[in-house]
């Protein structure tokens, strides 16, 4: 469903050029859940960013069912490390957002159910944990109902029982929501609970180092298990490889 193909990406021009992405290719297919791993600073960001349409790769090109991503698309969501509330806005106006842009009506009631959110409609982000601040980011995206979800770092800089919770709701949408995800982390764990494919990429410019089978993922039992612990010192070996 999402192709991948020779990916690079560099910013800036002659002497000041920055390359992000070196020949990236790698694809997901309809419904799978990839989670992408790699030092901080490797390009990260810059791939989910070109996946939905904000940035164009140098080279290379990015298909989603077959037809070149040239922009945002309206089937695709993206989720960023701070949530990206608006502050003056109440929990059901942020979650609203990005169907409003659209200009759909949907209720997001039921989204804002499904995180937790309920009786908490009428708060400002302010007035919230910082853990609900990134379930009303989640939900602002899921409200759109995407075929495709991008997720930068959803759970960085939380404490790790919030970041574990907000991992089994985020399993529970997927099996419930049937979107294909791809989910940027840096956290070890996480990409072993979330990704049924783990993408492990080099430090910048960011190529391809493996990708790692993970066929256990997609139950909550699944963390904590000797398959678990196995497959997490397995992918910590690679990136302590030297990276
Ligand atoms: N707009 C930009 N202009 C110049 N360099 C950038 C820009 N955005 C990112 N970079 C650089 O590209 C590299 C990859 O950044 P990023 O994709 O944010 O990495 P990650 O998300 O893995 O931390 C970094 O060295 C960063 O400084
Ligand atoms: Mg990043």
């Amino acid at each position: 469903m999402i192709e991948v193909q020779e990916l690079s990406i560099v910013y800036g021009h002659g002497k000041e050029a920055v390359p992000a992405i070196d020949g990236v290719s790698f694809h997901v297919a309809e419904g799978e859940m990839v989670a992408i791993v790699g030092p901080s600073g490797c390009g990260k960001t810059s791939l989910l960013l070109a996946i939905d349409g904000l940035i164009r790769p140098t080279s290379g090109r990015i298909l989603i069912d077959g037809e070149e991503v040239r922009g945002v698309r309206r089937d695709v969501a993206l989720i960023l490390q701070d949530a990206g509330l608006l502050p003056w806005k109440t929990v059901r106006q942020n979650a609203e957002l990005a169907l409003r842009i659209q200009k759909r009506r949907e209720s997001v009631d039921g989204i804002l159910s499904a995180l937790g959110l309920s009786g908490f409609e009428n708060r400002f982000p302010a007035e919230l944990s910082e853990g609900m601040r990134r379930r009303v980011g989640i939900a602002r995206a899921l409200a759109l109902r995407p075929r495709v979800l991008l997720m930068d770092e959803p759970m960085a800089n939380l404490d790790s029982l919030t970041r574990e919770r907000i991992q089994s709701l985020i399993l529970d949408l997927w099996w419930e929501m049937g979107f294909t995800g791809i989910i940027v982390t840096h956290d070890i764990e996480e990409a072993v609970f979330l990704g049924q494919r783990i993408v492990v990429l080099s430090p910048r410019p960011a190529r391809i180092r493996t990708v790692l089978d993970n066929p256990g993922m997609g139950r909550h039992e699944y963390r904590g298990s000797p398959e678990f612990m196995e497959k997490v010192k397995v992918l910590r070996q690679i990136l302590g490889g030297n990276g």
